[in-house]
C-alpha cells in the first residue's frame, strides 16, 4: 500500500520566457503576483525546511514520525527544484529590483540556518506550514487553478505542489509538538514566519505591479481596497494558526484532492 505521504518524481513543462504572462492565474494580477511570489519564496524556504529537518532527525524518538519527517523533507526537495526551473521565465522579464529582493530573501534563510537554534528553525517551518496548508485548502476549494484563464502550466505545477502540501499538513506540527511543544514560542514563530512570507509577497507584488502598469497598463495596478482585503485574509489565517486549539489534524480535505493525488502518482516518473 502507498504511504499517505508519497514521494513522487515528476518533470513539469516549464514556461518559455516569451510566453510569460503576469496575469497567468485566472487573468487576475493580484492572484498571479501572489503565486509568483510563492514560487520564488519556496526556492529558498524549502531547502531551509530540508536542512532544518535533517538537523533534528536523530532527536526523533518515534519511528513513524521519523519516517513522516523524512518523507516531508523529500516532498519539499522536489517542490523547490521544479519551482527553480519554472521561475526562469519570470526572471527573464527583467523586473527592476526583483533580483535584489530575491537576494535579500536568500540571505535571510542563510542567516537563520547559520545563527538560529533548531527550535527556531523547526518553529519557523511549522509557522509556515500552518499558514500555507490553509492557503492550499482555499485554492482547491475555490478552484482558481482550474479557472479557464489560468495558464495550464502554472495550474499543473501548483495543483501538484499544493496537493502535496495537504498530504504532509500534519508533519511540521507533529515534529514541533514532539520535540518542544511550547505553545507561546510556536505563536511567536507563526508570527515571524508568516510575517516573513507576507512581506516578501507584498514587495514582489509592488515591484511587479509597477513595471506591468508601465508595460501593459492600469489593469496591473493593485488598488487600496484589494490590498486591504488581502491583508484581512492574511490576518484571519494567522489568527487561526495561533489559536491554542489549532491542529492540522482536524482539517477536512477538500473534495477532489484525492483524485489529484492519484493523478500525479499515476503520471510520476517514480513514486516511493
Ligand atoms: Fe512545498
Ligand atoms: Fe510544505
Amino acid at each position: 500500500m502507498t504511504h499517505p505521504i508519497p514521494v513522487r518524481r515528476l518533470l513539469f513543462e516549464s514556461m518559455p520566457a516569451e510566453e510569460f504572462k503576469p496575469d497567468c492565474v485566472a487573468a487576475n494580477p493580484v492572484l498571479s503576483y501572489t503565486c509568483w511570489g510563492v514560487s520564488m519564496y519556496v526556492t529558498f524556504l524549502e531547502p531551509f525546511i530540508v536542512k532544518s529537518m535533517h538537523r533534528i532527525m536523530d532527536d526523533i524518538k518515534d519511528d513513524d514520525l521519523r519516517e513522516n519527517v523524512d518523507r516531508f523533507a523529500r516532498q519539499e526537495a522536489q517542490h523547490y527544484q521544479q519551482h527553480q526551473r519554472f521561475n526562469e521565465a519570470l526572471f527573464a522579464q527583467g523586473y527592476p529590483g526583483l533580483n535584489e529582493r530575491y537576494e535579500i530573501l536568500r540571505q535571510d534563510f542563510d542567516r537563520m540556518l547559520e545563527e538560529e537554534s533548531d527550535k527556531y528553525c523547526v518553529g519557523f517551518v511549522e509557522g509556515f506550514e500552518s499558514y500555507t496548508t490553509q492557503g492550499a485548502i482555499a485554492v482547491f476549494k475555490t478552484g482558481i487553478m482550474n479557472h479557464p484563464e489560468t495558464d495550464p502550466r502554472v495550474a499543473d505545477l501548483f495543483n501538484w505542489h499544493l496537493m502535496e502540501e495537504i498530504e504532509h499538513r500534519t508533519v511540521a506540527f507533529d515534529i514541533y509538538d514532539h520535540l518542544y511543544g511550547d505553545y507561546l514560542y510556536r505563536v511567536k514563530m507563526c508570527l515571524i514566519a508568516q510575517g516573513h512570507i507576507t512581506r516578501f509577497i507584498m514587495d514582489c507584488t509592488r515591484i511587479m505591479s509597477a513595471y506591468d502598469v508601465e508595460r501593459f497598463g492600469k489593469k496591473y495596478q493593485i488598488s487600496l481596497p484589494v490590498r486591504m482585503f488581502n491583508q484581512i485574509g492574511r490576518v484571519i489565517l494567522t489568527t487561526r494558526s495561533c489559536l491554542p486549539w489549532y491542529t492540522p489534524h482536524r482539517y477536512v480535505v477538500p473534495e477532489g484532492v484525492e483524485s489529484v493525488s492519484k493523478h500525479y502518482s499515476d503520471i510520476a516518473q517514480s513514486v516511493s
